[in-house]
């Protein structure tokens, strides 16, 4: 059984499917799945399908810009990567393949506080601006601590992400005995005989671990570990105390509503990341994309959106920029590529998105991401 051939990849279904041939049931699965029935994950992709794209004729754009900003920062493309957990489980390159990927296409990495590579060690692996993710954890002192770090290493924003009180119920994760670092049972050494590249890495690779954490924390379901770690209780005025801590541009990450979106503001985030997560906390909450015009009507013009869920293809990026975003996010693309063929296969898919976005803004008819606008999208069956 050969590895999967990354240079044949045409999309990010192509990079689902290596990676699936690639990667450990569990770990695949991990990567691939979402909560309860998995209604919102699959929404989440379905409701780039409820709109149409109206393109301009003879705009004489042959060449659009893809470039823009997003807090402060200039991007080459309109779309930054989110944070993921642990990436070294999906491939042993880890997090390096998605932070060189940012680097190439010339955007923002984020690094998540539960990464398998430590803040210090990715701010050194590539030169591009990189923000900071953070979960709430019950002992401020380690939240102070990996923020003193994050500012040192550079980090130029910090990203609270609220939607992950507590985990989803994602049931492909017990059905696989998944858990971080992975326990090697009967099962998975069975499901390891289909990944035997997969395996090799992880019997003579460095163990895996979430790298940024003091203490090494034993084999736990991800559950068990956010119950255990995190503070379900945080409310608006810890993440006010938050953001006086950081000091700096930050976002406020898995905003659904638009009363939560103006509360954001208010609170003081410079920037709010419309996501549910990917599908992975509570079904059947609404796809982003689906969430935010009546955001961006609530806000105004000039608070940052940035939409994540569900990002495919450039066009999909298209849809959520004429909606009224200023920048989109995703991770499941990039994890893919990861898992596929590692740090090769992360840029290959990162590189195949922007891509698309420059060719597809020239079918449409635009020049700069500032130039698409609502009139370049319908809701279909709304004429
Ligand atoms: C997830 C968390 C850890 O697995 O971000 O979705």
């Amino acid at each position: 059984m050969f590895p999967p051939n990354i240079d044949k990849c045409l999309n990010v279904e192509d990079f689902r499917k290596a990676a699936r041939k690639r990667a450990h049931r569990m770990v695949f699965d991990y990567i691939d799945g979402g909560a309860d029935d998995e209604i919102t994950l699959a929404r989440n992709s379905d409701v780039f399908n409820d709109y149409e794209l109206q393109y301009k004729v003879l705009s004489g754009h042959a060449n659009p810009d893809t470039s823009t900003t997003i807090l402060g920062e200039k991007i080459d493309v309109p779309f930054v990567l989110s944070p993921s957990a642990g990436n070294r489980l999906f491939h042993t390159d880890g997090e390096r393949g998605a932070a060189k990927a940012a680097d190439k296409v010339g955007t923002v990495y984020s690094l998540s506080t539960l990464a398998s590579l430590s803040i210090e060690d990715v701010a050194a692996m590539t030169k591009g601006p990189k923000w900071f993710q953070l979960y709430v954890w019950k002992d401020r002192t380690l939240v102070k601590e990996m923020l003193d770090r994050a500012k040192a290493a550079g980090y130029t924003a910090m990203i609270l992400t609220v939607d992950l009180p507590i985990t989803g119920n994602r049931e492909r994760d017990p059905r696989n005995g998944f858990t971080i670092p992975p326990k090697i049972g009967l099962k998975q050494i069975w499901h390891g005989l289909q990944a035997p590249y997969w395996c090799l890495d992880y019997v003579t690779k460095p163990a895996i671990k979430y790298a940024n954490l003091s203490q090494d924390t034993s084999a736990v379901t991800l559950n068990e570990f956010v119950a255990e770690q995190l503070d379900a209780g945080f409310s608006w005025d810890d993440a006010e105390w938050l953001l006086g801590e950081w000091g700096g541009p930050a976002v406020l990450k898995g905003v659904v509503r638009a009363d939560d979106a103006v509360q954001a503001v208010k609170s003081g985030f410079n920037a709010i990341s419309i996501s549910n997560h990917g599908g992975r906390q509570l079904d059947s909450s609404p796809a982003p994309l689906s969430a935010l015009p009546a955001i961006r009507d609530a806000v105004g013009g000039t608070t940052e959106l940035i939409v994540d869920g569900g990002i495919r293809r450039g066009t999909d990026v298209l849809k959520a920029l004429a909606l009224g975003a200023n920048a989109v996010s995703f991770a499941r693309p990039y994890l893919y590529g990861l898992a596929a063929g590692g740090e090769k296969g992360a840029i290959a898919a990162v590189e195949m998105i922007a891509n698309s976005i420059k060719h597809d803004m020239v079918l449409l008819g635009v020049g700069s991401i500032k130039g698409i606008d609502r009139s370049f999208i319908k809701k279909r069956n709304q004429y």
